[in-house]
């Protein structure tokens, strides 16, 4: 038995899964709970449902930890802290779903000895909503912290245990207080932390607000750099150089400042549309969100332009995408540039075949008429062109002139601007990345007035 204070935490998906293994790291005892039984009897296994570096490696390490059930019981019999990580997918009104966060709230008994952690993104005005519905249910004396999390797929473990900042927002109390106490290790250097990471404590709302606001600001500077992308290929400049420029600016920082076919995954799209839709809902029309969705969805479209530029019609055209999920060291599809691309390339009468290093199974279940290839080769051969479209560092290491004579034609659309386009040129391709400067170097740039 640990001397750290055990947890429960319900829903074992990413962030779940991530919250329950880091606190076992971290000597808590934990007792995972999901309604799916069949996920739980595979967690049981020590079968991981998910790709995450290093996560079932940690699992195993922490097995004796670890309890995995359905039924939510033994977690409040052995916990006073119940870590809330349930899906909050978008409806179709672009607001959160919270229904599973509902469900969680229903099934608590009445207890003056439990809090709920909540950790899924939810919008600001949630926690009180929930406080509301404890008292009608006469659960007063369940407390409630927010806790949002920040982690990214790919290096969730890392982002965990050592993270930036952690942010716990409640009424004072002593569930904030044990919150606090848990994430401690992470909060304190000398533990083996490297980033210093602070604490932020504070409110319920603005705790909520800091996640939403977080990544609506991320997805801004993704958009912004894709625009100024653009402008650099009408304008010749190179945005790779003008993103090293910028970034070295400490108010900017090098960070978030990659051109590509634009920002896809879990919380991106659903975090900017939950804020705007959250602000709209609140009487507050805020503009500059409906132009980091427009032009997000305008940037995934252009390779088709691109496409059409060097090779005419697409019709029956052969063309490789390469990655399919929505950034690499992920199997994660949702909301994947893959999945935009795919269809409109086919609606146009292409011919589409895909290839992705780990997320083809999940790929398959979504990826309509797209054919699977075994290997980056066997999606090359015979393609008319290529579209890299997840940056996994196995294409950095791609033959180029083999990848030109297996081809049947040449036309190379470096999505991510992961190769060096003098070395694929050389090997015979015609390559052209997002926002590298492809415009004639004019005397006098258009519109100087010089
Ligand atoms: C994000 C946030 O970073 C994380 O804090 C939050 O908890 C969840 O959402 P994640 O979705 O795992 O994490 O992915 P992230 O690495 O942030 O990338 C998001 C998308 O932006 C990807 O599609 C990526 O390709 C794209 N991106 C990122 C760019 O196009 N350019 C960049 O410079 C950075």
């Amino acid at each position: 038995m640990s001397s750290r204070e055990p947890i429960g935490v319900i829903g074992t998906g990413y962030v779940g899964l991530v919250t329950a293994v880091g606190f076992a790291e971290l000597g808590s005892d934990v007792v995972c709970v999901d309604i799916d039984a069949g996920k739980v009897e595979r967690l049981q296994r020590g079968e991981i449902p998910i790709y995450e570096p290093g996560l079932a490696e940690l699992v195993e390490k922490n097995r004796e930890r670890l309890t995995f059930t359905t039924d939510l019981s033994v977690a409040l019999d052995r916990a006073r802290l119940l870590f809330v990580a349930v899906g909050t997918p978008p409806t179709y009104s672009g607001d959160a779903d919270l229904s599973a966060v509902h469900a969680v709230v229903n099934a608590m008994p009445a207890s003056d000895r439990h809090a709920l952690v909540m950790k899924s993104t939810v919008p600001v005005g949630t926690g009180e909503a929930i406080k509301r519905v404890f008292e009608e249910q006469g659960k007063s004396g369940f407390r409630y912290v927010s806790c949002p999390e920040f982690l990214k797929e790919g290096s969730a473990i890392d982002d965990f245990l050592d993270p930036d900042r952690v942010v716990i927002g409640d009424e004072g109390g002593w569930a904030g207080d044990a919150v606090t106490e848990l994430y401690r290790p992470v909060l304190t250097p000398e533990l083996g932390g490297s980033k210093r990471g602070e604490l932020v404590r504070t409110d319920i709302k603005s705790a909520e607000m800091v996640k939403l606001a977080s990544n609506a600001f991320l997805a801004t500077k993704i958009s912004f750099i894709n625009e100024i992308a653009n402008v650099c290929e009408e304008t010749g400049a190179d945005v790779v150089e003008v993103a090293k420029g910028m970034g070295l600016d400490d108010r900017i920082g090098s960070k978030f400042l990659k051109a590509g076919i634009g920002f896809g995954g879990s919380c991106f799209p659903k975090d900017v549309n939950a804020l705007k839709q959250l602000a709209g809902n609140s009487g507050y029309h805020f503009q500059l969100l409906n132009a980091v969705i427009e032009v997000n969805e305008l940037q995934k479209r252009r390779v088709i332009g691109k496409l059409q530029k060097n090779l005419g019609s697409l019709v029956g055209k052969r063309i490789a995408l390469l990655g399919l999920a929505f950034k690499p060291e992920t199997d994660d599809m949702r909301e994947a540039s893959s999945l935009v691309l795919s269809a409109r390339l086919i609606a146009d009468g292409a011919e589409v075949v895909g290839y992705d290093p780990i997320a083809a199974e999940e790929a398959g279940k979504l990826l309509k008429g797209v054919e699977l290839a075994g290997s980056a080769s066997e999606a090359l051969a015979g393609a008319d062109a290529v579209v890299l479209v997840t940056e996994w560092p196995e294409f950095k290491e791609l033959d180029l002139a083999a990848v030109a004579s297996s081809m049947r034609g040449n036309v190379f659309i470096d999505g991510r601007n992961l190769l060096d386009g003098d070395a694929a040129r050389s090997a015979g391709l015609v390559y052209e990345g997002i926002g590298r400067g492809y415009a004639p170097q004019a005397d006098v740039p258009a519109g100087s007035s010089l």
